[in-house]
């Protein structure tokens, strides 16, 4: 018998809508995976799309493009070559990427392959577990150093988003570890190790985006304050985001996650073998083809602030598909909690006056936990009209 059989006899089955498949708002809340699970052969209306917010929908009719979108090869780092002769060809291809596509990939980056397979390996093994286990790590608060849900918000999302996630802040580690799930036995050993390693990777990366810029450099002349923006980032923030998108069986009328930017300085994202991620690139939608062990890097909120808008905080949204499960673990680093984002002075001049208003995470997180992160709104009240 299916699952879906097992469960049509019971009481709970039995009270609901016929619309929306015998789901119930309990069985919403448990996510998308069990609405996977129980065997559910439509998209329930609470995650069907206005028409013009779906895949395809607008850009098909506008752009008279056809049902396949274009995937696009982002510019390709390799990583290792920074370290070399060629550095400072490297630093003139990130600084285009930032500012063209607000994205990027990077290989040979020195992470070990086993740390990211592991840690893969370990997330596909949280989502496995019974859902009473995930659901000892649910919180309705969005600033909880752990939190395991479904959508974005699931207590204020008008139209929910097909994907499962566990959050986990990682700093500090003495702190946060003990609070991290404990189930899988080795959850901790190995997403400790992921996290680590990427924390790494991302103070080396900016290294290279501030040099970039222009306002930091191996071979400049510092002055102390200059080196004060780096330690602050070796005592930075890092949350990291396992994001689980289970087969949806139509794709076309929902999103694994909508339209959004992501708030911090920069995300190192590790996505599986399956496509989903979408940037807008020239007011196309286009998918980014993983490429395996290698991470995709984006320009966040912070970031754009920090440049006074040189690098761009690019939109980006997660498709899902009907065949496949797909898992992402996001890495989004930034200042500490407690400091304020504000452009660079070096990045200010007549030519360059200042585009955005300082900015703390204390004033994000207030402005998440009060409305849906729809669109770029958060940085789109930073902005000063000059
Ligand atoms: C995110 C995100 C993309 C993906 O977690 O912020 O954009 O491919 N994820 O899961
Ligand atoms: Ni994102």
């Amino acid at each position: 018998m299916s699952p879906a059989m097992a469960f049509s006899t019971s009481d709970e089955m039995r009270k609901t809508n016929d619309d929306d498949h015998h789901v119930t708002e309990s069985q919403y809340q448990k996510g998308v995976k069990h609405l996977h699970e129980i065997g559910i052969s439509r998209v329930p209306r609470r995650y069907i799309l206005p028409d013009s917010d779906r895949p395809n929908a607008v850009y098909k009719r506008v752009n008279h493009l056809n049902d396949a979108t274009p995937n696009l090869k982002l510019p390709i780092i390799e990583f290792s070559e920074l370290l070399g002769p060629n550095r400072v060809q490297v630093l003139k291809s990130i600084a285009k990427a930032c500012e063209e596509y607000g994205f990027f990939q990077i290989v040979n980056h020195g992470i070990p392959l086993e740390v990211i397979s592991n840690m893969i390996d370990v997330s596909s093994r949280f989502f496995a577990l019974p859902f009473e286990e995930r659901a000892k790590y649910m919180s309705s608060d969005m600033k909880a150093p752990v939190r395991y849900g479904t959508s974005f918000n699931q207590n204020k999302d008008s139209v929910f988003c097909w994907r499962d996630f566990l959050k986990l802040m990682c700093h500090p580690t003495e702190d946060v570890l003990p609070l991290w799930p404990s189930s899988p036995a080795d959850w901790r050993r190995l997403a400790a190790a992921y996290a680590k390693e990427t924390n790494y990777l991302f103070l080396m990366l900016v290294e290279a985006i501030l040099e970039s810029l222009g306002v930091w450099g191996a071979t400049m002349n510092k002055t102390e304050e200059d080196d004060e923006i780096l330690n602050k980032f070796e005592d930075g923030s890092q949350l990291m985001v396992v994001n689980y998108y289970p087969p949806c069986p139509q794709p076309d009328l929902t999103l694994g996650m909508p339209p959004h930017s992501d708030y911090g300085f920069l995300t190192l994202l590790l996505q599986d073998e399956v496509e989903g991620l979408q940037i807008q690139y020239k007011d196309q939608w286009v998918t980014i083809e993983p490429i395996p062990n290698s991470f995709v890097v984006n320009v966040g909120d912070h970031l754009e602030i920090f440049s006074n808008g040189r690098y761009k905080s690019v939109l980006h949204r997660v498709l899902v598909n009907s065949a496949k499960s797909r898992i992402s673990v996001a890495s989004l680093h930034s200042l500490p909690i407690n400091s304020m984002v504000t452009p660079s002075p070096k990045l200010i001049d007549k030519a360059n006056p200042r585009r955005y208003k300082d900015t703390d995470f204390a004033s994000f997180l207030e402005y998440i936990s009060s409305c849906e992160p729809k669109r770029k709104n958060f940085l789109e009240t930073r902005k000063l009209n000059n």
